[in-house]
């Protein structure tokens, strides 16, 4: 008995010391206190869970925000000066770059609140408050509905939270699924309208490495930008006007010039954008075997031909590469799941998991009743969703993201024949007109003709080989029999006929519209062909709707069951894109046999990869002098300047530009990637190799004040020798 007893002790101990170790999760801020905080304590966190998010006094929430549509920035001046990555600020300062002034090659510094340049269209939200309202979601909803019922039922009460959330206010209000819809949360944010960009270095060091040292460790990328988030006279959020004033916070982060050593306490707070760690084996088996394969080859193509035009013209450069290196960065995540999911056996995990929790749903009638077919319902669903799942990828790559480019913008134009079509009045008509002539010199500024040709050569040619024939759009099967397959024939034809090929008479047309002018487009052929892709993505987009829709209610009884088969399990929810924390600590990992990653590196790495025959490793004169010269100010402890430094949080794709803090609360890092062999952990963690990667700090500090001459943005930091 006493033996057993002291067993049971042994393997708690250790257990839950496993616990502790491992870092694995996303929490929810307003639970942290329930949850977290002692196990943060242990691993060195200082401060409480009121300081992480409150809502009676400033807390860490109220500096960090949604940067764009998918990054996270915070404060780190109290006149609105904020953070985030190089590649999150990427479209804004390429928005602002021409040949002649070409910030994303020199880099671009205000040096002076004037001098900063507005960006239309960007936004900061910030959370002001967010709270538990499963219970009102769910009022009403009985046992033996409909999923039908039932989400009808969940719409309504959702929309009346919404709207009681704001009502006198000028906030948005969303509420947010958890555990796949076992649990609610609203969301209240606030929303700033002017955010300008204060500052970016050159992509020698924002970008440095570029796509070949995406996603990957040893990295020496200073990928920092710097916005100012401006508001009105109250300080109160409005659209871009020059009388207004810099925003005044509530909460930024002090920074801290300290660093990390390997064990120190290491939290990240941000918006991690989706994870599936809790699907079943099938949905492994469907992302490795079934889709990731073909994805990566469509877009090896696009990259080929975008690198290739990219290495032989500036204009090109400028044109096509934030294009590339959206293609190159799923295209190379994908690789490193499929490699990292392998090396883990992950299907087979999931497989024998699945078994036990068969077992055990066996083991009760009721249990049986509930979840005893789950599994062999997934498998049918899978079965059924793939190839679906598949078509549709294939259409967005080929017709809607940087595939026949042309047929993106022609897209664009239904919604003018509609409006001709159903009488719109002239006011609507014009407000279409001008947004279309933005879009127009928009896509014009960042297409090359020869380029999108042969994009679009590429892609039709996969499209016909790879896409089976029940998803070919009408049109398409009429170009393919018509030129034999020749699409560089059907290019050159349609290049003498279409709109859709000149900016200039596009504009034209654009500028001297008359309704009579719906049927030009209409007959042109990229629309026609848009238009029938189109048809055709909609058919798909229904059924894979449908489909998803029976897998997310899967997902929710699946959760459910795990949680119950599970009870001794604290299970974190999948991200959503709200807000959350990952702790974790500085170190450093095995990559492969024999070799051992530091968890820092420094600008002796940049030097050695130094390389002017090469754009990704082109350092800046000026960085080589200051290295040099090792005139590194404050920066540098013991004479070495640090620049990236590795962590064990769990972070995934829209914790880019996430404060990483120490255990203070002040800002040591910017979080910004993940190392290779760990980016499965969208899927499952594996505390041995996943590790995401954050710039230090005092690289970006170095380079706003020794390298850029704009020390004058330090006088608004705190700094925390
Ligand atoms: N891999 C990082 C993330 O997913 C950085 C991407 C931007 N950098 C690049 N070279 N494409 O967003
Ligand atoms: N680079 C990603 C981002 O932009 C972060 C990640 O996937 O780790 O959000």
């Amino acid at each position: 008995m006493i033996r057993k007893f002291i067993r049971l002790i042994v393997l708690f101990i250790i257990l839950s010391s496993s616990l502790l170790r491992a870092d694995e999760g996303m929490w929810i801020p307003v639970l942290m206190e329930k949850f977290n905080i002692e196990i943060m304590k242990e691993k060195g966190f200082k401060l409480s869970a009121e300081d992480i998010y409150s809502i009676n006094k400033a807390s860490m929430k109220d500096a960090v925000m949604i940067f764009g549509g998918g990054c996270t920035a915070e404060l780190i001046s109290d006149r609105g000066l904020l953070i985030t990555n190089h590649h999150c600020g990427y479209r804004s300062i390429q928005s602002h770059s021409t040949v002649d002034n070409d910030y994303l090659t020199n880099g671009f510094w205000a040096m002076s609140q004037e001098e900063e340049l507005t960006n239309p269209g960007l936004t900061v939200t910030f959370l002001k408050w967010m709270k538990d309202v499963t219970g009102e979601v769910l009022k009403g909803i009985e046992d033996g509905m409909s999923e039908e019922e039932m989400s009808d039922i969940k719409q309504e009460n959702i929309d009346r939270i919404n709207e009681e959330a704001i009502e006198g206010t000028h906030f948005t209000a969303q509420v947010k699924p958890f555990y796949y819809g076992n649990q609610y949360f609203l969301f209240v944010n606030e929303t700033y309208k002017d955010v300008r960009l204060v500052g970016a270095p050159p992509s020698a060091i924002g970008k440095f490495g570029g796509d070949t040292d995406n996603w990957m460790w040893p990295r020496h990328t200073g990928d920092f930008s710097l916005f100012r988030i401006y508001a009105g006279k109250e300080n109160e959020p409005v659209g871009y006007s020059p009388d207004n004033v810099p925003f005044k916070p509530e909460k930024f982060f002090p920074i801290s010039l300290k660093g990390t050593e390997p064990g120190d306490f290491t939290m990240v707070f941000g918006y991690p954008g989706s994870t599936y760690e809790y699907v079943p084996s099938f949905h492994l088996q469907m992302l490795t075997r079934d889709i990731y394969p073909e994805l990566i080859d469509v877009r090896t193509k696009k990259l080929e031909i975008m690198q290739n035009a990219m290495e032989k013209s500036r204009i090109v450069r400028i044109q096509y590469s934030a294009k590339a290196a959206g293609v190159s960065n799923s295209w190379k995540r994908w690789k490193g799941e499929i490699r990292g999911l392998d090396k883990l056996d992950a299907i087979a995990k999931k497989q024998a998991y699945e078994e036990r929790f068969r077992e055990w749903t066996h083991e009760d009638s009721e249990r049986n009743q509930l979840y005893g077919n789950l599994l062999s319902r997934y498998d049918k669903v899978y079965n059924e969703i793939a190839p679906v799942r598949l078509a549709r990828s294939y259409f967005r790559e080929v017709f809607f993201y940087n595939g026949v480019e042309n047929i993106s913008l022609a897209s664009g134009f239904s919604k003018l024949v509609s409006l001709v079509g159903n009488n719109a009045s002239p006011e609507e008509i014009d407000e279409v007109l001008e947004s279309l002539r933005k879009r127009v010199s928009g896509f014009f500024k960042n297409y090359d003709p020869a380029t999108g040709d042969a994009l679009s050569v590429a892609m039709l040619l996969l499209f016909e080989e790879n896409v089976p024939w029940k998803y070919h759009p009408e049109e398409f099967k009429r170009i393919m029999e018509k030129f034999d397959g020749n699409y560089q024939a059907w290019i050159e034809k349609v290049r003498k006929k279409s709109l859709f090929v000149n900016e200039k008479t596009l504009l034209e047309f654009l500028n001297s519209f008359k309704s009579s002018g719906v049927k030009k487009i209409e007959k042109d052929p990229i629309f026609r062909l848009a238009q029938s892709a189109g048809e055709t993505y909609n058919g798909i987009l229904s059924d894979y709707g449908e489909l998803n829709q029976e897998l997310v209610s899967l997902h929710r009884v699946y959760m459910k069951a795990q949680m119950e088969f599970e009870p001794g399990k604290l299970f974190y929810p999948d991200a959503n894109f709200s807000l959350r924390v990952s702790y974790g600590e500085a170190k450093g990992y095995e990559p492969r046999d024999a070799v051992f990653y530091k968890h820092y590196t420094t600008l002796e790495g940049v030097m050695e990869k130094d390389d002017p025959a090469i754009y990704d490793y082109n350092v800046p004169e000026k960085l080589r002098e200051l290295y040099r010269k090792k005139d590194y100010g404050r920066y540098a402890p013991d004479g070495k300047m640090p620049v990236c430094f590795l962590a064990t949080n769990h972070t995934t794709g829209g914790n880019s530009g996430s404060p990483v803090i120490n255990a203070e609360g002040h800002l040591i890092g910017i979080n910004f990637d993940r190392a290779w062999e760990g980016v499965m952990s969208d899927l499952m963690f594996n505390p041995e190799q996943c590790r995401n990667i954050s710039l230090d700090i005092r690289y970006a500090l170095f380079i706003i004040d020794k390298f850029a001459g704009a020390g004058y943005l330090l006088d608004e930091m705190t700094l925390v020798e």
